[in-house]
């Protein structure tokens, strides 16, 4: 049976560089309209008071930052993060699955645990980088082995190229959480991403959640571009 979603599919992604810049634009967001995500760079300067600060405000907050270490180190991470009030958190799978377990195993018996996601292989890595690791499949064969061991180590889902959806969905079931960045409407500017695709065609692939930065935090009026997104999604779904 095919997931239920109820609340915003949009996850935008607040890519600031200090608190001051972050919180100024969430006052322009609307919480029943797109949750928020926090990454490395600005949890590095703004810490747990931004974060819990943001969750104040009503939003469901992704904390992106991609545990991988020993699993009591990340089991303890997790439980911290779980109580900051983040809606999402993750993991890297190629800690693997003692580590995944310890961390599923630290948010055991909350009363709201986070959605437990991982990261398969970073899109910034190609065939050769992969290589140079000491992985000699194609990158798409890693991804879904990393998925599948995801799945049975736990986790609620992965972090995925929207091009990767479909194969995922099919691997790992309907009720694994597929979450994808990389997101651009036909209109609007690549940046750095490669592989694009767009909100309907994402959510056609599969996709649960869509991860979308500078095409929102950039734009003249971020609440117009995200209303289209979620246009693009709620007819998609029809
Ligand atoms: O601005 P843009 O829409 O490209 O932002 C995408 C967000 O998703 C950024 O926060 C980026 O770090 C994150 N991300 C990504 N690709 C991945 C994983 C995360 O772009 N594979």
């Amino acid at each position: 049976m095919n997931v239920v979603h109820t609340g915003p599919r949009v996850i935008v992604a607040l890519d600031y560089a200090n608190s001051a810049e972050a919180l100024a634009f969430a006052q322009r967001l609307d919480p029943a309209r797109c949750r928020i995500k926090v990454g490395k760079e600005l949890f590095t300067v703004a810490g747990p008071t931004l974060v819990e600060q943001l969750v104040a405000r009503g939003f469901d907050l992704f904390l992106d930052l991609k545990y991988h270490d020993i699993p009591n180190t990340v089991a303890s991470a997790c439980r911290s993060a779980a109580k900051l009030g983040a809606w999402m958190i993750n993991v890297h799978a190629s800690g693997g699955r003692t580590m995944m377990m310890a961390a599923r195993e630290a948010l055991a018996g909350l009363k709201h645990p986070p959605k437990l996601i991982a990261v398969t292989v970073l899109t910034s890595l190609g065939a050769e980088d992969l290589r140079e690791t000491g992985h000699n499949e194609p990158p798409e064969v890693l991804v879904e082995r990393l998925a599948r061991l995801s799945a049975a180590s736990g986790m609620d889902g992965v972090v995925c190229s929207a091009q990767e959806a479909p194969l995922l969905r099919a691997a790992c079931g309907p009720q694994f959480c597929l979450v994808t960045p990389g997101i651009r409407l036909a209109d609007s500017a690549q940046d750095d991403q490669k592989r694009i695709v767009t909100p309907q065609a994402a959510i056609a692939g599969g996709a649960d959640y869509l991860v979308v930065g500078r095409p929102i935090t950039r734009a003249a009026d971020p609440l117009a571009v995200l209303d289209r997104i979620n246009a693009d999604i709620a007819a998609a779904q029809t």
